[in-house]
């Protein structure tokens, strides 16, 4: 198995080409299937989710080719309507084939979704807006099948601004006949991303950036060529870690403009940072400030980033609190960090954590994504080798981490144990 082994402590120093957003380009390539045609993505992450979500197209009769970082879809010869459960249990993206599959067939198959082990992630606000733009749902076991003669547009309410069921929603009332409008819309920068693909498309969308989407679906679509942005949760990653490491930083192909609520608390904590449309340079002379932040819905602070920030806090100067809002279980890193020396204590969805530096190299396992993002943060502020295990999870949306961070200064690689 692939461990990451990391000798601490090493200050940064360099630049890094920020990978493409995961969180846009996987409901973009789920919303390609609503179009008998050929559509050009740019600017994918070579990542393990894009390459899972490839396989699904492919099963489905899709041709998928991704040349460095660029992916041409051809759905002309599309005939499957059931995603493979072995596919659909790696990934939560698989929920959201749904839409598009009902918009293109009128019927849909798929299993209850994989991905990260953060919370309960019920499915029920993506189905409850399917079933009111006129399908009918089945759910037996793992199975959910929908079924829609004709999806009609309506008005639908999210009573949570779900970022999944917001775009399964768009997904779906693109395909529906007449006008739906969708109050309590999830507001991340991937829903704008996604209107803008489905705008591209030929689909007219009103109030893009806002909670009420209003789609006039039913038009006829055509090919497109497409750009997904900078991903702002790998830009935030790498400020994380120049934050414990110290040094300076320039993240070319940053979304600046999609993160203020993240900069806003980096800079709070003592990160330095100057923003240009496409890049921020960033510097870090001495530990972090003490935090005390909450994560939410955006624009509020990212729950993504909420574990590499107890990461950050775990060597800050003084005690930071850390609240998480949106997933009820997204605080298993902590039990990692405190493997390395971290002083961390959680009630109640909050997190208190005393900062101490440095903190001592460990053996540790990452148990989702962003954790183990955490975890190789901590890993460049600790004495000694810090061995990480569980790396397919860290792959799932860092194209490579190892090549970014020892890129500037970082002593990090990836062994086969
Ligand atoms: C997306 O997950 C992202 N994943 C997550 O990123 C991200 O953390 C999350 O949005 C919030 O920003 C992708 O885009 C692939 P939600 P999603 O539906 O759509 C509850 C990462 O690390 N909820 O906004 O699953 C749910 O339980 C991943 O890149 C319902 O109750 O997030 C949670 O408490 C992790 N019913 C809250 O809403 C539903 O039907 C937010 O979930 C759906 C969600």
């Amino acid at each position: 198995m692939s461990v990451i082994r990391i000798q601490g402590v090493r200050s940064l120093e360099g630049e890094i080409g920020i990978q493409g957003s995961k969180n846009a380009v996987l409901p973009v390539m789920a919303a390609s299937l609503l179009h008998n045609g050929t559509i050009v993505i740019k600017n994918v992450p070579q990542i393990q989710d894009v390459f899972c979500m490839m396989e699904i197209l492919e099963a489905l009769g899709c041709e998928c080719q991704l040349k460095q970082h660029e992916l041409l879809i051809d759905t002309r010869r599309l005939r499957e309507s059931q995603v493979p459960v072995r596919l659909g249990k790696q990934m939560r993206s698989s929920i959201m084939l749904l839409g598009p599959l009902l918009g293109r067939f009128h019927k849909a198959k798929t299993c209850y979704p994989g991905g990260c082990v953060i919370g309960r992630r019920p499915i029920d606000l993506h189905l409850l807006a399917l079933r009111q733009l006129g399908a009918d749902i089945d759910c037996e076991g793992e199975q959910i099948t929908v079924r829609a003669d004709k999806l009609q547009g309506t008005d639908l309410r999210l009573s949570f601004p779900s970022v999944g069921a917001t775009e399964n929603a768009l997904m779906a009332a693109a395909a529906a006949k007449g006008v739906t409008r969708i109050y309590g819309a999830a507001r991340e920068p991937e829903i704008e991303v996604l209107c803008r693909f489905l705008e591209a498309m030929g689909v007219r969308i009103d109030g893009i950036g806002g909670s009420l989407l209003t789609v006039h679906g039913g038009e006829r679509l055509q090919d497109v060529e497409f750009r997904v942005p900078g991903d702002r949760i790998v830009a935030g990653t790498y400020l994380g870690a120049l934050m414990v490491a110290g040094g300076e930083l320039c993240l070319l192909g940053a979304p600046t403009d999609h993160m203020a609520g993240t900069l806003t608390a980096l800079r709070q904590a003592g990160c330095l940072c100057k923003l240009y449309p496409d890049r921020i340079y960033a510097r870090m002379k001495e530990r972090p400030q003490p935090m005390d932040l909450s994560t939410g819905p955006y624009p509020e602070f990212p729950t993504d980033l909420q574990s590499v920030m107890l990461a950050v806090a775990s060597v800050a100067q003084g005690r930071s609190r850390i609240r998480e809002t949106v997933f009820e279980e997204r605080f298993a890193t902590a039990g990692e960090l405190k493997k390395m020396g971290a002083d961390i204590s959680v009630e109640e969805g909050t997190a208190y954590v005393t900062g101490g530096y440095p903190l001592a190299g460990g053996e540790v396992c990452a148990a989702d994504l962003r954790g183990g993002a955490a975890l190789v943060t901590a890993g460049l502020a600790s004495e000694g080798e810090s061995r990480i295990h569980g790396y397919f999870h860290i792959s799932r949306g860092y194209e490579d981490i190892c090549r970014d961070l020892s890129a500037v200064g970082a002593a990090i690689s990836l062994k086969e144990d």
